[in-house]
């Protein structure tokens, strides 16, 4: 037996308001039939004014500490995956640790836009299986409403904001059968910066940008990157595509999820798909849908269940965990 990373609990936040794609028609020009058609996105929520990602971050966060049955005083390593931090700094991490956990732990952000997720979980894992973390809380959390332009109807339909946590717990195991995290992978390729990236930033401009994005070009690479990355976390334990019980992957549109599933051979019905009521949340959208699909009982304890993103950078990678 050696040590391993147990997903104990999982929880999410949504602000409270929806906005459907009717409303964005009558702000630019666009429809719900182009965005329905293009993306598969119904409608995202919006956080409120005021409402900052470290209030998304602190209410899911004590949704998952709830399911985990985890005390706030127990956790010993704080992680925020997020492109839209409340400043610059300090880390949004350091004000879910001062409103939920003992003083003097650990506690950053980390950056990977769309990816922050999966890349927040092999830190966590590696914390874990190092033996310097018993109980981590992990949180996705993103307001990207902030970074769009509001003017540009090839974006803005894209994304919303929400928050989705997890607390990963030290535990054993030795076997693919055994709970936990099995292996993730992670990968980025810098070249592609101008295809995905915000257009402001304090070391550039000053100001906070907004996001731009050659959306073809991004398509082409994420099939590409995702199912690849997919492949890899199978091939690395010894799995085939029919092992996986359920896929859960960033949702940045249904057309991207449906060509990996397409690419991969995996059947359409093992993938969870939220993107139609939450958009793209970029690093909040993977615990999101576990949340999901863990609360409507598809997800159960003993599943094997595929974690993939991308974002810019470009970054991208995958989990794979014996839930
Ligand atoms: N409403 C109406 N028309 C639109 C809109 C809109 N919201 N946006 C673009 N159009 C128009 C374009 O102007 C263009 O018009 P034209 O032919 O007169 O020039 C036409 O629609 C086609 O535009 P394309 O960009 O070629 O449309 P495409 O079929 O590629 O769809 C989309 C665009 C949805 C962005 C697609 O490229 C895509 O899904 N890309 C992936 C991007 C993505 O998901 N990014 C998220 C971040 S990265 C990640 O999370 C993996």
């Amino acid at each position: 037996m050696t040590l391993r990373s147990i997903i104990r609990g999982v929880g999410s936040y949504l602000p409270a308001r929806i906005v459907s794609n009717a409303e964005l028609a009558a702000r630019v020009d666009t429809s719900d039939a182009w965005i329905m058609e293009r993306t598969g996105i119904r409608q995202r929520h919006i956080a409120a004014d005021g409402e900052k990602t470290s209030d998304l971050a602190i209410a899911a966060a004590k949704a998952a500490l709830a399911s985990a049955g985890v005390d706030g005083a127990d956790i010993d390593l704080v992680v925020v995956a997020t492109a839209t931090p409340d400043q610059t700094f300090p880390a949004t991490a350091a004000k879910v640790q001062a409103a939920l956990c003992r003083p003097g732990i650990p506690a950053f952000d980390i950056q990977a836009v769309c990816s922050g997720f999966v890349y927040g979980l092999a830190t966590v894992d590696n914390f874990i299986r190092a033996g310097q973390t018993k109980n981590a809380l992990l949180i996705g959390a993103e307001t990207f409403s902030r970074i769009l332009d509001w003017s540009d109807r090839t974006t803005c339909v894209l994304f919303g904001d929400g928050a989705g946590a997890v607390v990963v717990s030290a535990g054993q195991g030795s076997t693919g059968q055994d709970r936990g995290i099995l292996s993730t992978h992670l990968h980025s390729d810098g070249r592609h910066h101008d295809m995905l990236y915000v257009d402001g930033g304090p070391s550039s401009t000053q100001t906070t940008g907004h996001l731009r994005m050659k959306g073809r070009e991004v398509f082409r690479h994420a099939v590409v990157n995702l199912a690849d990355t997919v492949k890899e976390a199978l091939a690395a334990n010894q799995l085939t595509i029919a092992d996986v019980d359920w896929l859960v992957p960033h949702q940045a549109n249904r057309r991207i999820l449906d060509s990996t599933a397409d690419k991969l051979g995996l059947d359409p019905a093992k993938v969870i798909v939220t993107v139609d009521g939450h958009a793209n949340t970029s690093a909040a959208s993977i615990p999101l849908a576990l949340d999901v699909a863990v609360k409507d009982g598809r997800i159960k304890q003993g599943n094997l269940v595929l974690l993939e993103a991308m974002g810019g950078g470009f970054t991208w990678g995958s989990a794979l965990v014996r839930m």
